[in-house]
């Protein structure tokens, strides 16, 4: 069959997704030029917030009238399958089969049963050996840095998060296995990694996620290592020294805080107050000049007051993140943030988030700033110049770059090149290849 898959979500499910279409491949199938001649249509869906959820919901709808007109198996897999299970079906009778997230590789057998006839095929079983999946069936994209799963699931239990139920609890593969794969990953031609997990650094795969880095930091031939995304209380000073000393580890830290109000963490279920977050940033001291620090914030969470808020437009103030993500509170099915009061009109949540990504844009755009007139390394993300006439590439800490070639230079994609900063916007930086 021609398959075609739609991704939604974070790192670990476009990871899931190169997995998944490498399951396809084996079993025989072919990738499809578009929607028209797809035969199979595998969603792979993200469930974090209702806004990706609704997503889901009307590119389902769209396929209905699909299949309407031709055969087409329609699949969803992803953290709403996890989540939702065979409740999917009442809500989309149209689709075939349903995979859970813990249940990738059962991918081929649920598509031969849907192919077969039978009718609301589902597999969201906790296959706990899930994350051992072998990693020459992956079929990575043309992206130039490639995905590495090192931990799946997560222990924590923040109270707005789905996440404990749609990915499990924490599964650790063996060091060795990343090692090795990333040995072979260098050898097709990488040289950055990004090791994922939705907690890396509570990592025990036979060794903490510094002593990770720093194994896989000794694979000649691979130049950066990035990770994501990392729980606060698992942020060790060992972690920190990795980051400050191994020059292969990108100068790079998304270190999630959501709020600046101890009363907020609290009953978000952190597990660690203002005081104690700045205490672990405070590890970072002496480190890489360059480090760029990223968080997420979650604003209009059931109860934040004024006050709440203010505290935490004054720790970003105080930290002065280089960039972050936020995200107005989403109430979630199963969570048990679901029985606090939240009656703070969505107004106001607006007005707090316009305000908070306003003032973070202006951080952003003085960091980038910093940077004009430098010289420094980039590695090309792509593999010809856009429309614009730039490349894309990215620097170690992690900004994107617009970058210009004299005409008829090529750039080597995947590889790093010396650039020369030359201006900054709050999105990109500007550059020239020298
Ligand atoms: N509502 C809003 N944002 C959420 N996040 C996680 N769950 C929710 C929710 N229910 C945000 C957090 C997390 C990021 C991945 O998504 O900020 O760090
Ligand atoms: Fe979305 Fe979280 Fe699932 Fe990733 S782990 S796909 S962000 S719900």
């Amino acid at each position: 069959m021609k398959y075609l898959i739609e991704t939604w979500g974070c790192q670990m499910n476009s990871h899931d997704s190169e997995k998944l279409e490498g399951l396809l491949l084996e079993q025989g199938h072919e990738p499809a030029a578009g929607m028209e001649d797809a035969e199979l249509v595998l969603l792979n869906t993200c469930s974090i917030r209702e806004k990706a959820v609704h997503k889901v919901y009307s590119e389902l709808g769209w396929l209905r009238e699909e299949k309407k007109k031709r055969p087409l198996l329609v699949g969803v897999a992803g953290c709403l399958a996890q989540q939702e299970q065979a409740a999917l079906f009442k809500r989309a009778p149209h689709i075939d089969f349903v995979l859970g997230t813990m249940a990738i590789q059962q991918l081929p057998a649920l598509v031969e049963r849907a192919r077969a006839g039978v009718r609301r095929v589902i597999d969201t079983g906790a296959y706990l050996d899930n994350h051992l999946f072998p990693p020459e069936t992956a079929r990575r994209g043309s992206s130039a840095k490639a995905l590495v799963t090192i931990i799946e699931g997560c222990d924590h239990a923040c109270t707005y998060c789905v996440v404990p139920t749609t990915r499990g609890p924490e599964r650790h593969r063996p060091f060795q296995d990343v090692v090795a794969e990333v040995r072979g990953l260098v050898a097709q031609g990488y040289r950055e990694v990004e090791l994922l997990g939705q907690n890396v650094n509570s990592f025990q795969g036979g060794c903490s996620f510094a002593e990770l880095l720093d194994r896989v930091a000794e694979l000649d031939g691979l130049e950066w290592i990035r990770f994501t995304t990392s729980h606060p209380m698992n942020f060790t000073p060992a972690l920190a020294r990795t980051l400050a000393r191994n020059p292969k580890v990108a100068p790079f830290l998304h270190l999630p805080v959501q709020s600046g109000s101890d009363a907020v963490l609290r009953r978000m279920r952190r597990e660690y107050t203002v005081a104690q977050y700045l205490e672990r940033l405070g590890y970072l001291q002496g480190g890489p000049a360059d480090l760029c620090l990223s968080t997420d914030f979650i604003v209009g969470f059931p109860g934040e007051t004024e006050q709440d808020f203010e505290a935490t437009l004054a720790l970003l103030e105080q930290v002065r993140y280089d960039q972050s993500f936020s995200f107005i509170y989403s109430p979630r099915p199963g969570t048990p943030a679901l029985r606090l009061k939240d009656d703070l009109p969505h107004a106001e949540k607006l007005r707090r988030l316009t305000r908070l990504q306003a003032r973070q844009t202006e951080l952003t755009l003085a960091s980038n700033q910093k940077m004009v007139g430098r010289a420094l390394k980039a590695r090309i993300e792509t593999e010809a110049p856009l429309e614009g006439g730039h490349w894309l590439a990215r620097t170690a800490n992690w900004k994107n770059v617009h970058l210009m070639a004299p005409a008829g230079r090529r750039l080597p994609f995947r590889e790093l090149v010396d650039i020369r900063v030359t201006g900054a916007g709050p999105h990109f930086l500007r550059a020239e290849a020298v």
